[in-house]
């Protein structure tokens, strides 16, 4: 990032207030913020000042981070969060006056606009793993008048012990696990918002204490830049076709290339299950419901450079739900309907059992469209691991380094609140 007096001139300005109300309009008119407290400070900080030579545009994109630091291959290592993020974010927090917050991964603003939520009797701690972005976090907070938020050069897999405990802890770097460092941080009555990876979908969860364990009080759609350092986690990838495809397994089911070798050679399957969802009806729960159902899920994605078509996963995405079966694999996609706006699932299959396979994932479908599509969504809870099976709640279990994670379906009518909301990504 190169830091140019590109907007310097007009951090302030009437533009910079202008574009930052208008953002704030925008997230209350979709209803991303709700309350008093997160207009009030998102109409307060300004947030040029946490990106400077960065254009007040691209500042004040409502849907866009900006990266401030990529590594050697261009892939993102931070960024200032996109502001849609930050609000629901803050809204899933819930923050008052005098909490204690923890956020692990550090920007400067949203740090700038947890010390307005908390305001002078609470505490703001944020920790980065990174030199560049805590020095960077630190010396921006300092010059924008929040030298009270404490910046810490940290990896935060094991929390913050010095400012600890936190009735908020918003880990802003995606996670694959749940270190046992910011359960122990977590004051009594606290809220965790952890973006976490379930067998490799990703979600932001807000979870509290309650009957010995973490449980989710709500869940949104956001993706992350990856956690680095002693929680870092790297999905196996089985190379297909040269590269054309490529099929991400998260944990630890029993499957490696050799299996699926030639298999997308063999005759595909198709077969439609009948449960059609809106256009711009959220999907996301139609993958959490066969990642939980599946116990071979994964993800196929498609290199479109390579693509001959083998795999069309649905509209114009690049990647979908799939499962491996023994030697045969299955995944996810879609077609119009007759009906506007609707899509129908269905399921396209290879290998010696693709018909069995397709007509399984199929049926899985239906029962979500059925009993899930519209609903709340599922509901994660966490046990440390080590937890014996009969402790468990009812649901399937994810085996982590650090926890066991049970995923169940409350009916849709009792289901939690406020859970699936469209995707943007935070840069
Ligand atoms: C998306 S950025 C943070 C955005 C910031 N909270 C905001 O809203 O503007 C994610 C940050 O997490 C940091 N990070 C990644 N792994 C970490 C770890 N183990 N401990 C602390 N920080 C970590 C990265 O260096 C990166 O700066």
């Amino acid at each position: 990032m190169t830091d140019t007096t590109m907007n310097d001139e007009a951090v302030g300005s009437d533009r910079g207030t202008q574009l930052r109300n208008q953002v704030v309009e925008g997230l209350m008119a979709e209803g991303t913020i709700v309350s008093a407290v997160v207009e009030a400070a998102m109409r307060k900080v300004p947030r040029e000042l946490f990106v400077p030579g960065v254009s007040l545009d691209e500042v004040y994109h409502r849907y866009n981070g900006v990266v401030t630091k990529r590594d050697e291959d261009g892939n993102s290592l931070s960024s200032v969060s996109a502001p849609q993020v930050q609000a629901h974010m803050l809204e899933q927090a819930e923050i008052t006056v005098g909490m204690r917050v923890l956020e692990i991964g550090s920007g400067g603003y949203n740090a700038a606009l947890l010390a307005e939520l908390v305001g002078p009797a609470g505490q703001v701690t944020t920790v980065d793993i990174d030199e560049d972005i805590a020095d960077r976090a630190s010396r921006l907070l300092a010059e924008a008048g929040y030298s009270q938020v404490n910046v810490v050069l940290a990896d935060a897999d094991g929390g913050v012990p010095e400012y600890a405990p936190y009735d908020r802890i918003l880990v802003t770097a995606g996670a694959w696990d749940i270190p046992p460092a910011w359960v122990r941080q977590l004051a009594e009555g606290g809220r965790l918002l952890v973006p976490l990876q379930v067998r490799g979908l990703s979600r932001t969860i807000a979870f509290e204490h309650a009957e010995g364990c973490l449980v989710s009080r709500s869940s949104r759609l956001f993706g992350f830049v990856p956690m680095r350092g002693a929680g870092v986690h790297q999905d196996r990838l089985l190379v297909l076709r040269g590269g054309e495809v490529t099929v991400r397994v998260d944990d630890e089911f029993p499957v490696d290339s050799g299996v699926l070798e030639g298999v997308l050679d063999t005759p595909r399957v198709e077969v439609w299950s009948g449960a059609t969802i809106g256009r711009f009806e959220p999907w996301a729960t139609a993958h959490l419901w066969l990642a939980t159902a599946l116990p071979g899920f994964c993800r196929v994605v498609v290199d479109r450079t390579l693509d001959t078509g083998v795999i069309s996963p649905p509209g114009r995405q690049s990647a979908t739900s799939a499962v491996v079966a023994g030697g045969s694999f299955a995944y996810v996609t879609t077609r119009r309907t007759a009906e506007e706006m609707t899509l129908e699932w269905g399921v396209h299959a290879f290998g010696p059992e693709a018909s069995k396979l397709a007509e399984q994932v199929a049926e899985h479908l239906r029962v979500w469209g059925r009993d899930h599509c519209g609903g709340g969504g599922p509901q994660f809870r966490i046990y440390p691991a080590g937890t014996p099976d009969d402790q468990l709640s009812q649901g399937r279990v994810i085996d982590k380094k650090h926890s066991r994670v049970t995923i169940s379906w409350p009916q849709a009518a009792t289901a939690t609140a406020g859970q699936d909301v469209l995707q943007h990504t935070t840069e």
